[in-house]
């Protein structure tokens, strides 16, 4: 599998703290794949994201990008700051502008294109980022959804390779979780490789393809989501529970599962489709 960005046993350790908090973490990220980090709280995962796009620098241990060392020198990290696209937990550190339009521009006016060009660029983001209507909104005025895609979409903006985001679904609803989803799928379908923080098992389960699993500043396991159920102590262990499919799933008498085939669904949709379907053969 090809690697776009690899963590190479990495240790940091923030000043004045008392113990590393990426403690030898070594994977790397498969190209074209949507995956999921996941792990619990204070792992280390949003610390790891800062130093996929170099703005921390690892004490120990080294990344590399397509097989190339990170070297901590201007021209290299401002080229790493486009290819990977970070979108923070909190849009309010991402966002510095005084307006929609003015905050999409940013990282345009940054790399100096032609201002034709940004135009056209900030008016596409707009659009498919839904934000026309709000394009001279002061983002003071948007509500935490809206920032959000504010902040996605800055990003998106750059044409990143790799985009990372840190639980882009805490605290929305499960409306804007799912339209989030569908606005990630359509952004994996056009080339980019996605890597999501979360601690939320199901999301995670159901989104991801790739699943690399984090515990005490290291990588505990990674694989497909199937794969990733199969570890069911190991996920036990470190709270992160199974997916809520995956237990109605285990309900289930034996003849229905086998009936219904096929592994265990990645999520209550699917879980439905399969009964559904099930349910008109036995109609016909
Ligand atoms: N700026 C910081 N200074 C000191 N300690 C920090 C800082 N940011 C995070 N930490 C600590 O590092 C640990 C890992 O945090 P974090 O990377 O945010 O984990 P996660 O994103 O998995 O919840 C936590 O114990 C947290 O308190
Ligand atoms: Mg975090």
């Amino acid at each position: 599998m090809k690697r776009l960005l690899e963590f190479s046993n990495l240790q940091y350790t923030y000043p004045g703290g008392q113990k590393p908090v990426l403690n030898g973490v070594s994977f790397g990220i498969p190209a074209g794949k949507k995956c999921a980090l996941l792990g619990r709280n204070g792992c280390g995962k949003s610390t790891l994201f800062l130093h996929a796009n170099g703005i921390l620098q690892p004490q120990q241990g080294q990344l590399f990008w397509k097989g190339t060392p990170f070297v901590y020198k201007r021209s290299f990290l401002q080229e790493m700051t486009q290819k990977v696209g970070l979108v923070f937990q909190d849009p309010e550190h991402q966002l510095i502008a005084s307006t929609v339009t003015e905050d999409i521009s940013y990282g345009l006016f940054n790399r100096k294109l032609p201002l034709e060009v940004i135009r056209e660029k900030v008016v596409g983001a707009l659009e498919s980022f839904g934000l026309t209507e709000l394009a001279d909104v002061p983002i003071h005025h948007l509500s935490l959804g809206q920032k959000r895609r504010l902040a996605l979409a800055g990003v998106m903006v750059l044409e990143p390779e790799l985009l990372l985001l840190d639980e882009p679904t805490a605290y929305l609803d499960r409306y804007q979780t799912k339209n989030l989803m569908r606005e990630l799928d359509q952004i994996h379908r056009s080339g980019t490789t996605v890597l999501m923080a979360t601690h939320d098992m199901d999301i995670a389960f159901e989104w991801a393809e790739w699943i690399c699993v984090m515990d005490g500043g290291r990588l505990v396991f990674a694989g497909e989501p199937q794969e990733v159920l199969s570890q069911k102590e190991l996920l036990e262990s470190l709270h992160l529970g199974i997916p809520l499919v995956a237990e109605v799933w285990e309900l289930l008498p034996a003849y229905l599962k086998n009936e219904l085939g096929a592994g265990i669904p990645q999520s209550v949709e699917e879980l439905k489709r399969r009964l559904e379907a099930k349910q008109e053969v036995a109609s016909v």
